[in-house]
Formats: C-alpha cells, structure tokens, sequence
C-alpha cells in the first residue's frame, strides 16, 4: 500500500494531486493536511482519486505515508521536518529556505529543482568548486504587491537572506544555495514591469567553463509567487521516489 501525503493543498498542492489523479505518480491514497482545512476540501471535492483529510500533522504521520510532500511554508518545513525525518519518513521540500539553518537529518529529505533546473550541471561542478554564482530573479511588480513602472531592484545579496527576507518568493534562491555550497550565491531581486513570466537567471563560473541558464515560468493563476515547474519538478521527485 503505498500512501502518499501531502501537507499544502494551495497551487502546488493541487497541481500534485491532480498529476497523482491522472495516474503519472502511481501510489493508493493521497492522505492531506493543510491549517487551513476550506483548502484541503476543496482539493478533495475536485478529485475521483481516494483523499483522506487529516486534521492535523499528527495524524498525517500516523497513517505512516510512504513519502510526504511540504508544499506549504517555510514555517510547515521547520515544524514538521525533524518530527519526520524522525519517524524516518521520506520528505519532498518545496520551501527550501528553511532547510538553510535548519539542523535535521537530511538523508531522507530530497529537494526537487523547483522552479529553476540544471541543477545536476551545477552540482557537478560544485564537485570542483564553483568560483562565482549569480541569481537575478525578475518577477512582474504584482508579485511584490508594487507599481514601479521601472525595473526597480527590490533585494541585493546572499540567498540566505533572500530566502529569509522573501519566505514565499525566493525558494529558488535557497535551492541554488543548496546545490552549490560552501560556495555563497549573490541574488539580485527585480521588480519589473517588462515581464509577465518570474523570470530566473543564473550566471556561474568554475574551474572548467561558464554556464548560463534562464527561467521563464508562467506564474500560477492563483499565486503569482509560484511556477508550474515547480510543482511538475515534485511531481517528477515523487514518482521516482515511489519508484524506487
Ligand atoms: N522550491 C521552489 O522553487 C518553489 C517554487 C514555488 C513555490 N515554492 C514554495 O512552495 C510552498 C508552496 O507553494 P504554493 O504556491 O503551493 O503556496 P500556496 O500559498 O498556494 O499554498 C500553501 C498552502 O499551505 C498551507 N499551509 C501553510 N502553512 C502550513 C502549515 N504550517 N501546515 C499545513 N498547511 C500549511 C496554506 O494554508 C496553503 O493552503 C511555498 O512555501 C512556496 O514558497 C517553492
């Protein structure tokens, strides 16, 4: 019996549990818990596929999920991750600044691309070590609930504090971060009128050659925070996890 949980039933939540309906990810039950309840009934009301709403965390872990799946908050990932990796649960995390400084076993914590990719270039290269990184994240002024009518760079620095200072926008950055370390990532966060898609761009250098990569993801109807790719990118993570 495999049962996959899900704690977040908002944009990325909902794109998962459909991928799980039209049978890409192959498991029996979608067991999920999100605070705020309205959200996991409406993600249920909207499948065939067998939904368990739990009411809490707790009972989530009870039903001994095969893999859980954070696609909730920063705040979801630091309360519930240790108590996890406790039970020796495998985890997906979607809100990867909490992993920064959070001191949890990782072993059984996989980190999907999100809404960036290559990163299996840039790991390969953080083998070596990576002499400079570069993140410029341009996302339309909506997104940051502003109006500028020219590019206005809203954040200059480490993607530590990028990830801490925008908890719902800049998982990418702490993603990245991530991959690279020890080396540091500089982030630059645009607020720009140019664009509709939240654009990422990153620009690394190492030993042996240079890499450029671009992003340009549509942003999701109901949170313009948030890309398809990075819900297709835990999609991708679970169905080989379940796999496996
Ligand atoms: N890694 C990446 O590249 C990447 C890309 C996009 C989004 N994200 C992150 O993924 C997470 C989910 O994104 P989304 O767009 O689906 O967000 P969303 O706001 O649409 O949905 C989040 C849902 O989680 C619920 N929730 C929040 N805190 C909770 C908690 N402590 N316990 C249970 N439920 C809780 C909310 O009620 C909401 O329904 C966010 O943290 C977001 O920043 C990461």
């Amino acid at each position: 019996m495999k049962t996959v949980g899900l704690i977040g039933c908002g944009a990325i939540g909902t794109v998962l549990a459909e991928a799980i309906e039209r049978k890409l990810v192959v498991c029996d039950e979608l067991v999920v818990f999100d605070v705020d309840k309205a959200k996991a009934e409406q993600l249920k009301a909207a499948l065939k596929f067998p939904v368990t709403i739990v009411d809490s965390f707790e009972e989530l872990l009870k039903r001994n999920p095969s893999v859980i799946v954070e696609a909730a908050s920063q705040q979801a990932v630091k309360e519930y991750a240790p108590k996890i990796a406790a039970e020796g649960i495998e985890l997906i995390v979607l809100s990867t600044g909490a992993l920064l400084d959070l001191d949890v076993d990782l072993s059984r914590v996989y980190v999907p691309s999100g809404a960036i990719g290559g990163l299996d270039a840039i790991s390969n290269a953080a083998l070596v070590g990576v002499n400079e990184v570069v993140l410029a994240s341009r996302k339309n002024p909506r997104a940051f609930e502003k109006n500028n009518r020219q590019p206005e760079v809203v954040y200059e620095g480490t993607a530590e504090e990028a990830a801490r200072q925008f908890p719902r926008a800049m998982n990418v950055a702490a993603t990245l971060a991530l991959t690279v370390k020890p080396a540091r990532v500089k982030v630059q966060v645009i607020s720009d009128p140019n664009v509709e898609r939240n654009t990422h761009e990153i620009t690394l250098k190492w030993k042996f050659g240079e890499m450029f990569l671009r992003f340009a993801n549509d942003p999701h109807p109901d949170n313009p925070h948030t890309s398809a790719l990075a819900a297709w990118s835990a999609i991708k993570l679970l169905q080989e996890l379940l796999c496996a």
